[in-house]
């Protein structure tokens, strides 16, 4: 039986994955590493807290022995979604970003040779291949150019990890995802910040022009994914994930307020991000080849159950924005 460490899996996709992973295969056992940073929550997975095969490990993935621990409970498969996520955040301050998302990597990768994983799943993203003009994809093939902090250090995670399979032979797979949304996505990101601003008749910050496009994709696309590269993928590659939905984000604006029944006097123009890449689009046709994967949910569909998800919810919102979840942990643990 595998027992696969699941590294952030207190996040947005990581406890969504674990969900999908705990409902769908019953031969393997999930060990939740997490940090528990202000975006890890425990209230995510409630739910399966208590299910036979999960266990949850408070820890940090820059810290080589507390890894090491986790790795000695018979880990025998990686997959690695703990992360610093948010652009504006690595703008603002890149060092947390550097610390988990490099050093983080290479102290995982370490534990991996050392405990003889078998399957090492870096989660990463297709920032790393920076910003598209009006026409064509990312591929597999793109040149690496990230534009900011957070996706400069995703790149260097993902040579890292190309470095270990070339080198020591490890085997390692990389995914690289477009823009998910779905349920227990942290409100600082664009579809449940403004979900959750208008569904309390909030404005909503619309940076720059609000010409920027984006690739949208459910969470549980993405999460199959990730579950098809890690049992199928072949040692040293790529994998994209997209949801070939690309919506610029002023377009989605209004259809978030359509479907919400909100004025547009509720959008607010602000300064663009620094830096911010224009245009992102993904070709996916490996994965659908070689992995048998192809996206399901359509954006519609799934737009109009996260809107409904983050309604019945609203309670998780406000813990989140009030701070209350940050004392739950103060409780449980003693400080963070
Ligand atoms: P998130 O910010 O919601 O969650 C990150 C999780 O990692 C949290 O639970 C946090 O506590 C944990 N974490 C952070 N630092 C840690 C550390 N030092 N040690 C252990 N745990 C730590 O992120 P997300 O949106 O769920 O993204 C998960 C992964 O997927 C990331 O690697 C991200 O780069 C990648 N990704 C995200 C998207 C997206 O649209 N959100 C798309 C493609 C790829
Ligand atoms: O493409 C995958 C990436 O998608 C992941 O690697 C990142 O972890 C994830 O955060 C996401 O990055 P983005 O920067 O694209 O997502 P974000 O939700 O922050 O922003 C989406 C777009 O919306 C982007 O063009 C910036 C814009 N935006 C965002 C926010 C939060 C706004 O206009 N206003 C906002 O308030």
């Amino acid at each position: 039986m595998p027992t696969l460490l699941v590294t952030g899996g207190c996040g947005f996709i990581g406890s969504n994955f674990v969900r999908h992973l705990l409902a769908t295969d019953p031969a393997t056992q999930i060990i939740n590493f997490d940090a528990l940073t202000y975006a890890g929550n425990l209230a995510n997975l409630t739910d399966v807290v208590k299910h036979p095969r999960y266990t949850f490990v408070r820890g940090d993935v820059t810290d080589r022995e507390q890894v090491r621990a986790a790795m000695g409970r018979g880990v025998t498969d990686v997959i690695h979604f703990a992360a610093e996520s948010h652009v504006d955040r690595s703008i603002q301050d890149s060092g947390p970003f550097l610390k988990t998302n490099v050093i983080g990597t290479q102290v995982l990768l370490d534990a991996a040779r050392e405990f003889g994983v078998k399957r090492y799943v870096q989660v990463s993203t297709d920032e790393v291949y920076g910003s598209l003009g009006d026409t064509g994809l990312f591929t597999e093939h793109t040149p690496l150019h990230p534009n900011s902090p957070y996706s400069a250090s995703k790149a260097a995670a993902d040579l890292l990890v190309q470095a270990y399979q070339h080198t020591f032979g490890l085997h390692a797979v990389i995914t690289r995802c477009s823009n998910n949304y779905g349920p227990y996505q942290f409100p600082e990101k664009l579809i449940p910040l403004f979900v959750s601003n208008l569904l309390a008749d909030q404005q909503v910050p619309v940076y720059g022009d609000g010409m920027q496009v984006r690739d949208w994709i459910h969470v549980l696309d993405h999460c199959r994914g990730v579950e098809a590269a890690w049992r199928k993928g072949r040692s040293g590659e790529v994998y994209n994930f997209g949801g070939r939905c690309e919506k610029a984000n002023l377009h989605l604006t209004h259809l978030l307020l359509e479907l919400l029944g909100k004025p547009k006097s509720l959008i607010k123009y602000v300064a663009d991000r620094l830096g911010h890449d224009r245009r992102y689009a993904i070709d996916c046709t490996k994965a659908e080849r070689e992995l048998g994967w192809a996206p399901q949910v359509p954006f519609e569909t799934g737009l109009r159950e996260t809107i409904e998800w983050y309604r019945a919810n609203a309670a998780w919102v406000a813990a989140i924005k009030n701070k209350d979840y940050l004392a739950y942990y103060e409780k449980q643990y003693g400080g963070r």
